[in-house]
């Protein structure tokens, strides 16, 4: 099938490389020259395991092509992808610029009959308006406006796992109209997607409405079990229970499951705070107040804030003269994405109250110098206080303790002996639960964990 993606961010391009690795033909679009003469010269924007694979195969056998030509990327596909940014405007609601800028240019230039699929997280109502404005420009170039249907069809992909996640699916969720043209988009789509549907369908079909709001909802929730975690693993930390205990002790539950129940220093990354602040907005709209969801965002700012805290707890709150060793930037493992990271909060606080820090991250250091720089602009003397290293073991020479804020595997069996005698003090902060405090307790290293202060205790 001929496919237009527009926008080769994280979705676009995952979305671009997976579909021609099925055997479609495949066209994507941005605006970005720079970014397009990236992918032309056989580089890849960003960190995305198996990523790189499928785009240099598929650039080979001429299914996967790049371009900044709008109108030769609207007459390319039947089905055309909006798979633009989506980023929260200053009251917390989604910023559909990009997306509605893309219905108007496929407005502009498309002949024939086009599916258009919003792939984008929008919010509910946003079809509706895509649809408006490629009818807006097709009366103004007085061509006939039932030549198009918009559908919704949200993406569920993990940074770190995506390319996995879309050639794996455990769902694919779409939204149609079901007037005429609704229901020849719909045949369109289950044709594109039939490879997925071979041994078992996994396909739930809605309305465009209910689409949209499914993926709020599913982001919503997953951030939801994680700051309701954090917020009992702080709880832990005073009344002597180990959350990890916990974690299992309700995992077991099949009616809970044991997926995203982890206690750790606060989610980040491009879709859970933007979305659930997005969610929220749509309520406002409507005179609804989401009263669990504001909490979830609360909850999740103050656990951003845990580790330094901790520290502050534990060595005061002047550090100046102090020095850090930090191991993981990125908001997670597997990418390098730095949006919405809990290091930038912890640097903050540390490097405010005048310590210096060592940072090793495997992949996100690049990124990391970016984001930081925009961070500091304000404090460049503050930047300066904050060092990179290539290897995790030389962040923690000299350091009075060992900060973890990302769960690289890198980081999950050091030799233990070595970097005790490489601390200046034997302390470690762990914000993602790495180690066992017992083990830690053997080895003589004071530890911080989130909600296991119980076993920290222990002597
Ligand atoms: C998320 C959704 O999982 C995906 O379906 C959607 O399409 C996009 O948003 P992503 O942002 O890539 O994906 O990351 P995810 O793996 O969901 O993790 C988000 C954040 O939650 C990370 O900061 C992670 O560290 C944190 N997290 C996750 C926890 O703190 N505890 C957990 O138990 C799980």
């Amino acid at each position: 099938m001929k496919i237009t993606i527009i926008g080769t961010g994280y979705v676009g391009l995952v979305t671009g490389a997976c579909l021609a690795e099925l055997g479609n033909d495949v066209l994507c679009l941005d605006l970005d020259a720079n970014k397009v003469a990236i992918l032309n010269n056989g580089g890849i924007p960003i960190h995305e395991p198996g990523l790189d694979v499928i785009v240099a195969s598929n650039r080979a056998n001429g299914r996967l092509k790049f371009t900044t030509d709008i109108e030769q990327s609207v007459a390319h596909g039947d089905i055309q992808f909006i798979a633009v940014g989506t980023p929260p405007d200053e009251d917390g609601s989604a910023d559909l610029q990009y997306v509605l800028a893309a219905a108007k240019n496929i407005g502009k230039y498309m002949h024939g009959f086009k599916v258009v699929i919003d792939k984008s997280t929008v919010p509910v109502g946003t079809a509706e308006k895509v649809s408006k404005t490629i009818a807006s420009e097709l009366q103004q170039r007085k061509l006939d406006t039932a030549s198009f249907s918009v559908i919704s069809n949200p993406e569920f992909l993990k940074e770190g796992a995506a390319v996995e996640d879309f050639m794996r699916p455990d769902r694919i969720v779409i939204g149609s109209d079901n007037d005429a043209l609704g229901l020849k988009a719909k045949a369109v789509m289950k044709q594109l997607y039939a490879p997925f549907n071979r041994n078992r369908e996994r396909t739930y079909w809605m309305d465009v409405r209910s689409a949209e709001f499914t993926k709020y909802a599913a982001n919503a929730m997953l951030a939801t079990r994680i700051s309701f975690m954090n917020e009992l693993a702080n709880l832990a930390d005073r009344v002597g229970v180990d959350i990890e205990a916990v974690r299992h002790g309700i995992g077991s539950d099949p009616r809970i499951g044991h997926s995203f129940l982890y206690a750790g220093c606060g989610y980040g990354g491009s879709c859970f705070p933007k979305d659930v602040q997005a969610l929220e907005r749509t309520a406002r709209e409507y005179d609804q107040d989401l009263l669990i969801l504001r909490a979830v965002e609360s909850v999740n700012d103050h656990q951003k804030q845990v580790l330094g805290k901790k520290v502050v707890a534990r060595f005061g709150a002047d550090l100046t003269g102090l020095h850090f060793a930090l191991w993981g930037l990125a908001f997670k493992p597997n990418t390098d994405d730095m949006r919405a990271a809990s290091s930038r909060v912890l640097l903050q606080e540390l490097v405010s109250r005048g310590a210096t820090i060592a940072v090793h991250d495997p992949v996100a250091m690049d990124e990391a110098r970016r984001v930081l720089a925009l961070d500091f602009a304000a404090t460049p003397d503050q930047l300066a206080q904050i060092h990179y290293v290539k290897h995790p073991m030389d962040a923690l020479d000299n350091a009075d303790a060992l900060l973890i804020v990302t769960e690289w595997k890198a980081y999950r069996s050091p030799e233990f002996s070595q970097l005790k005698a490489k601390l200046k003090n034997p302390i470690i902060f762990d914000g993602r639960n790495l180690f066992d405090p017992i083990d830690m307790a053997d080895a003589g290293i004071e530890y911080h964990g989130i909600g296991r202060s119980v076993l920290t205790q222990v002597e």
